[in-house]
């Protein structure tokens, strides 16, 4: 299956409850070849109506940091655990991520990343570890399933505490030397 042929099985899903109440899957946007993928949580209401991930005031910080590394957002995928809007933004339920998560383990499949970045708890407890903690492990490179992982702040926790902003920017950092030490390439 293409990218594109599981963007549209995606569109027109119904299997859990969000479905009721979005206006857009929001599915991911970037290089499909990329080899570094960055993972939220779910859409919130920018990015419900646009169909588009981190388009909102954390994806314009999100944005601000691949910058300051030399990164542009169309170098890297960004997708969300879940693809459809929780109402006000609450935290996607276990059963709607347990749910919508095959759509992004075949994503991972197909894009095949070198690294992928978690953004916050959700994502990293939901792929890295159950009891992840972004403010003790944030930063750390750990094998998954065969792929290369990290966990790093959600940019909105940046947004509400910009202490934390100094240890994101190093997470950045350590993501390109990480890449260059895969890909052997200078950045
Ligand atoms: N927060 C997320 O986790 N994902 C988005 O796409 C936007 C905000």
């Amino acid at each position: 299956m293409t990218l594109n042929e599981l963007q549209q099985t995606c569109q027109n899903c119904s299997k859990c409850d969000l479905y009721q109440t979005r206006t857009n899957v929001v599915f991911g946007a970037g290089n499909p070849d990329a080899d570094i993928m960055f993972i939220g949580e779910g859409p919130g209401e920018n990015e419900d109506i646009q169909a588009l991930p981190f388009v909102g005031r954390s994806g314009r910080l999100l944005t601000g940091y691949l910058g300051a590394v030399g990164l542009d957002r169309k170098d890297v995928y960004i997708t969300n655990i879940v693809k459809c809007r929780p109402p006000a933004n609450r935290d996607p339920k276990p059963e709607e991520q347990e749910t919508c998560i095959e759509y992004l383990k075949s994503q991972v499949r197909i894009i095949n990343p070198k690294i992928i970045v978690c953004l916050g708890r959700i994502a990293s407890a939901r792929l890295i570890d159950k009891d992840f903690r972004v403010t003790k492990s944030h930063g750390e490179f750990i094998e998954r399933k065969g792929y290369l992982m990290m966990g790093t702040y959600h940019p909105a926790a940046l947004l509400r505490n910009s202490n934390l902003k100094f240890d994101a920017l190093n997470d950045f950092k350590n993501i390109i030397q990480e890449i260059a030490k895969i890909t052997k390439t200078e950045f």
